[in-house]
């Protein structure tokens, strides 16, 4: 029979040896109007009734409402958070979770269209360091800002499972692919200029940041939606 064998895997602490706190996290908070206006909370009580209609628990429609608030400002405030919360029954702090793990869900004010480079391996090694130090020059923003006409707002991307198109550009999560520095050049100007662009794939102009809220929210596109993102 086989001796045992131990294995030392960490060392015993050693007496004096200084506690290290870690500095703490800074706390996420939302920004915007703390409360809807009694039209707008009507308004959008009545689009959320159609939404969580569609779900056999009422906290599963979560992500569709945050889509759907988020359209209304253009990112999402705490008047947002507490409309989902009360109408799903969820605690803010609960909502709030949700809305910080995903980065669809933006929490500063967003323009009309959000145009994400992708600086993921395969596409920074196509050239999307360089499209994104272009667009950032010529736009003088940096990204997470919007431009001073509220038309753009610049973001660099994870991968978004395009990479056989790198490198890749996304307005509104819209793909262009295999772009350049000149192209994306050309695109953001066309969008500042107020052109319709319309994506390498699918069909039709890219909507306003809003409009694609809503729809991602599932609900159509409605009068009161200007199109403006900010
Ligand atoms: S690395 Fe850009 S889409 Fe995958």
């Amino acid at each position: 029979m086989s001796e045992p064998v131990f294995v030392d895997v960490s060392a015993p602490p050693r007496e004096g040896t200084p506690v290290v706190i870690p500095p703490a996290v800074p706390a996420i908070t939302f920004g915007g109007r703390d409360a809807y206006p009694d039209d707008v909370a009507g308004r959008l009580r009545t689009d959320a009734d159609a939404i969580v209609a569609r779900y056999p628990q009422a906290r599963s429609a979560l992500l569709p409402l945050l889509h759907l608030v988020q359209s209304e400002d253009g990112f999402i405030t705490r008047a947002g958070i507490e409309f989902c919360a009360a109408r799903l029954g969820l605690t803010a702090a609960e909502t709030a979770a949700v809305a910080t793990f995903y980065s669809m869900f933006r929490r500063t004010p967003t323009g009309q269209y959000v145009v994400g480079v992708c600086t993921n391996t395969l596409c920074a090694v196509m050239g999307g360091d360089e499209i994104l130090a272009t667009v950032r020059e010529h736009l003088d923003i940096e990204p997470g800002e919007t431009t001073a006409d509220g038309r753009i707002t610049l973001e660099h991307l994870e991968c978004n499972a395009a990479c056989d198109f790198a490198p890749v550009v996304m307005v509104n999560w819209e793909f262009f692919d295999n772009q350049t520095p000149d192209s994306t050049v050309d695109l953001v100007e066309d969008l500042q200029a107020g052109v319709e662009v319309t994506p390498a794939r699918g069909t039709g102009p890219v909507p306003t940041f809003r409009q694609t809220s809503r729809i991602l929210a599932g609900v159509p596109v409605s009068d009161h939606d200007d199109g403006a993102g900010s």
